[in-house]
């Protein structure tokens, strides 16, 4: 069972996937360090000497060379769903889950951890909720294309991981 977890920059896909992991005895797979782990660089040199283009050249690339193995639990970086056609790849190849949270929950939790993430460095209060509704409503026509869509504050991962066995045709 691969399971590839999307949302937008803090929404939690790296805690939430981690638990997941855990419980189905699966990896847990990254794929921002992924992408650094191919490319021998951080996401922030990526960006400010090549680009975002070239980042998400490389981040597809990188979805696609992921061995899954028997299986893996994939947290994918915020804006992975939305370039190269990777929702679609993501919907052939796993089952996907969306990882929801209202702009002002994502703006709380992303105030604390901007400077790894060079979209939002520099962004504070107001400026970083503006950035994050406006982001947001670009992208959530496909995160909203994930298998289940799951308020993602609850964090209930037993139950998650129910539904997606069901979703996936795996006995829970
Ligand atoms: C990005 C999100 C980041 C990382 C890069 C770009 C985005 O991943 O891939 O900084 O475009 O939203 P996280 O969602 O894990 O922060």
């Amino acid at each position: 069972m691969v399971i590839y977890l999307t949302g937008f920059m803090g929404s939690g896909k790296s805690t939430l996937g981690k638990k997941l992991a855990s419980l189905a005895g699966l990896p847990f797979i990254d794929l921002d360090r992924e992408v650094e782990l191919r490319e021998k660089s951080d996401i922030a040199t990526i960006f400010s000497e090549r680009g975002e283009l070239c980042f998400r050249e490389a981040e597809s690339k990188a979805l696609r060379a992921i061995d899954t193995g028997t299986g893996a639990v994939i947290a994918t970086g915020g804006g992975a769903p939305c370039f190269n056609d990777n929702m679609e790849f993501m919907n052939q190849t796993g089952i996907t889950v969306y990882l929801r949270l209202t702009p002002a929950a994502l703006t709380s939790r992303l105030e604390g951890a901007r400077e790894t993430r060079p979209l939002i460095e520099g962004l504070n209060g107001e400026k970083l909720l503006e950035f994050v509704e406006q982001k947001l409503r670009e992208r959530e026509p496909y995160y909203l294309q994930s298998a289940i869509v799951y308020e993602g504050l609850g964090q209930d991962a037993r139950a998650l991981l129910k539904e997606i066995r069901s979703k996936g045709g795996v006995s829970a």
